[in-house]
């Protein structure tokens, strides 16, 4: 795969580099740690689009940070830290690259991950709704008769899907099969944790007038065999927000972050294969806003500040 890294991490540290994510440039930092760094890359209809949206990177680390700390009574998590300061030094460039990593990076708990995307639904939609249709049950777990598009669950479902090597499309599966994947004990624990944290974050966004339709999490074990939640959490990437307000189901819901981008993308000559076009300033910085918006809105924070200062506060 080609390697999309940045420059903020020091040529010399090459070695240290372990794999780019559609998002995601990851870096070893020793046998314990991983530097997570969040780029500014946004896909649509599963294609990275050639203009980054600055500081979208920044929005889904701030947004991670919040919901690790808000959760960490439910379940440990791999967040050490955010501050460049706590590299070591040789993994930085400079400067320049240092104020780059602030606010966009996590160091992270190195984890094994497991092969499961830990998804909790609220909502009907997407391959969820999909499932629905054609089955009346969404990963063995069966479903009233009747239901609508984007209509609220009886209550939230845990619909596990498994991991599928790079190039090919996760697979919805039952419980089942998430047992046979890593043990019936932590099976039962992923799921439990899942419903859990899910339930937490759509009362918090709810809250602030956003629906969580559904979201997706990552766990993973330590040498210890502790286990740990990892990766981003309840970021608009790995998540469906809707507008409380503009709720109405029966038909599919604008989808908070990314429906301005995707409309604009609709009324292009563009037959959704890679390489995506360049996005025009207007389309950058609604898109730019909208993320900012999802942030302010859910955390309660101002972003501004967060980009001077690092703190998710108002
Ligand atoms: N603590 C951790 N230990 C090991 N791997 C992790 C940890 N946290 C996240 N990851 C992995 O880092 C990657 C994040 O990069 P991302 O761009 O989101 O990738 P993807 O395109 O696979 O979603 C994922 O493969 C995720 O499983
Ligand atoms: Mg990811």
């Amino acid at each position: 795969m080609r390697s999309r890294r940045k420059w903020w991490v020091a040529v010399h540290a090459e070695s240290r580099f372990l794999r780019s994510g559609k998002v995601r440039d990851l870096y070893r930092i020793d046998d314990e740690r991983l530097l997570l760094v969040a780029s500014d890359r946004l896909s649509a209809f599963d294609v990275v689009l050639p203009t980054p949206i600055a500081d979208k990177g920044r929005v889904l680390t701030g947004l991670s940070r919040f919901w690790f700390a808000e959760t960490a009574d439910i379940v440990p998590n791999h967040l050490l830290g955010a501050d460049p300061a706590d590299l070591p030094a040789e993994l930085v460039a400079d400067e320049a690259a240092g104020a780059d990593l602030r606010g966009r990076m996590m160091i992270g708990r190195l984890a094994e991950v497991l092969p499961v995307e830990c998804v909790v639904r609220g909502y009907l939609s997407g391959s969820g709704w999909k499932e629905y249709l054609a089955t009346g049950e969404i990963c063995g777990v069966p479903l009233p008769a009747g239901l609508r598009e984007s209509d609220r669950l009886p209550g939230p479902i845990f619909t596990p899907a498994w991991k599928a090597p790079a190039g090919q499309h996760d697979e919805n599966i039952p419980f089942g099969r998430v047992a046979e994947l890593v043990g019936p004990d932590l099976a039962a624990r992923v799921r439990d944790a899942s419903l859990a944290l899910y339930g937490r974050g759509a009362e918090v966004s709810l809250r602030a007038g956003v629906i969580l339709a559904d979201t997706k999490f990552e766990f993973g074990t330590l040498p210890s065999g502790e286990l740990i939640l990892i990766d981003e959490v309840m970021t608009p990437d790995s998540s469906r927000f809707w507008e409380a307000a503009a709720y109405e189901p029966g038909r599919a819901q604008a989808s908070y972050d990314k429906q301005f981008v995707r409309d604009w993308l609709e009324a292009q000559p563009w037959p959704k294969t890679a390489p995506g076009p360049e996005l025009p300033d207007d389309v950058v910085a609604g898109t730019r806003a909208r993320y900012v918006e999802a942030f302010e809105r859910i955390t309660g924070a101002s972003f501004a500040r967060y980009l001077q200062e690092d703190v998710i506060a108002r």
